[in-house]
């Protein structure tokens, strides 16, 4: 049947939206001497609020309603009474529930002035995501999406973290495909019209290599390099791609004023 995904994407639309509004509401907050633990607090009310539920919340036994990455975090920071400092690069990741269907999206912040280092890492991070986005129509293959992340990246001297990826997404938060970060074109399966999933890219500003903590989520860079990370949830159409996590507010990276 032609078109029997869009009620999918309907729903895809509705808990995205969702979720990019929550990094829009939480935006403002994001300064030097709040909590990681009330940015958590502050984004579960409001997807709460708003008829969703939080995802990650007891998913896996974590037991936040999101993820805070900060600094040499690559992933899976877990919220804290960590205040945040003048300097500081953060990853705020949302995964909402809405009518049993998932909308994931991050962005990254800077806590007040960055250094330039941090800039161009966040920059080339959120450039390498759009690129490997605007490749997305029926006959892409998963492999070009990671060539186009790693080709960018790459050049500018970064690294591409190999440990995670994305996922495909609709009513089970991570399931077939994983999207890979890194790869070479044309392998990997072929992109077909209603496949929904994830591009998040992980990028370090050294090597790529990652560890667990011992808290058994936080997963940071070996040789504590900065991490950078960016994440849209998107679904390939009859002739392209549609992205459920699009900001209203026309926020795309910092600075977000
Ligand atoms: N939002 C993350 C992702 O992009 C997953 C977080 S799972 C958690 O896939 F349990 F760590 F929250
Ligand atoms: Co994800
Ligand atoms: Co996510």
């Amino acid at each position: 049947m032609k078109n029997s995904y869009l009620e999918k994407f309907e729903k895809m639309r509705i808990a995205g939206k969702l979720a990019s509004k929550t990094l829009d509401m939480i935006t403002e907050y994001v300064k030097p001497g709040i909590s990681t633990d009330k940015i958590d607090q502050m984004c579960h009310e409001f997807i709460r609020d708003n008829g969703g539920y939080s995802a990650p919340l007891y998913y896996r036994g974590y037991t936040k309603s999101l993820c805070t990455s900060l600094n040499h975090v690559v992933c899976h920071g877990i919220p804290s009474d960590r205040t945040l400092d003048e300097g500081d690069a953060l990853n705020i990741d949302v995964t909402t529930i809405v009518n049993d269907y998932h909308g994931d999206t991050s962005r990254m912040f800077s806590v007040g002035e960055v250094s330039i280092k941090a800039k161009n890492l966040i920059d080339a991070t959120y450039e390498s995501m759009m690129k490997a986005i605007k490749i997305l129509k029926p006959g892409t293959k998963l492999g070009d999406i990671g060539y186009e992340i790693q080709s960018y990246i790459e050049e500018k001297g970064f690294s591409v973290v190999r440990d995670f990826c994305g996922h495909g997404i609709s009513n089970i938060f991570h399931e077939q495909p994983n999207v890979l970060h890194y790869g070479k074109k044309n392998t990997g399966i072929e992109l077909t019209p209603g496949m929904t999933f994830t591009i998040e890219p992980m990028i370090n500003s050294g090597k790529y290599d990652t560890k667990i903590l011992n808290d058994g989520w936080t997963a940071v860079t070996k040789d504590k390099s900065l991490s950078a990370q960016f994440e849209h949830t998107v679904g390939i159409t009859e002739n392209g791609y549609e992205i459920f996590t699009e900001s209203d507010k026309g926020y795309r990276k910092p600075p977000y004023n």
